[in-house]
């Protein structure tokens, strides 16, 4: 399968950014972590992160034709983004909600994800293994 696998705004900074909620790890530590296991050599993964909702919609969009299925952790914009929920939606690829945290068990507003019911599953509060997880979801269910 070919898979994207998209990181929103702030995920840039792990690592850095508030490491007893997201870990000390880089997301370049995590790439080269979940490249590197022996299923995922199975697939073909592209990687992508921004800080910017139109950049994210741009790249989701260019996806069409050439990807089987789309990992994404929106950060944030899992929130309140109805232009990347809408763009998740009009590509039709299956796409899996990811998250380091539990969104579930965290402030109030986390708990809303308007990207969840356009999504395969979402998968939240398992550090770096929810890409993993998500991408057994995507290659199970697809
Ligand atoms: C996050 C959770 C979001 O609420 C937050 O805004 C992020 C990261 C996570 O991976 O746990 O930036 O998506």
């Amino acid at each position: 399968m070919r898979v994207l696998i998209i990181n929103g705004p702030n995920l840039n900074l792990l690592g850095k950014r508030e490491p007893d909620i997201y870990g000390k790890q880089t997301l370049n530590d995590i790439e080269t972590w979940f490249n590197n296991l022996d299923y995922v050599k199975l697939h073909t993964i592209y990687w992508f992160q921004s800080n910017h909702e139109g950049k994210i919609i741009d790249r989701l969009h260019e996806s069409m034709n050439n990807t089987d299925g789309i990992i994404i952790n929106p950060g944030a914009f899992t929130h309140y983004s109805y232009s990347i929920r809408d763009a998740i939606a009009a590509i039709d690829i299956p796409t899996v909600e990811v998250h380091l945290s539990d969104i579930n068990n965290r402030e109030k507003f986390r708990r809303i994800s308007v990207i969840n019911d356009v999504c395969v599953a979402q998968v939240s509060g398992l550090g770096k293994k929810s890409y993993s997880e998500a991408l057994k979801i995507l290659t199970t269910e697809s």
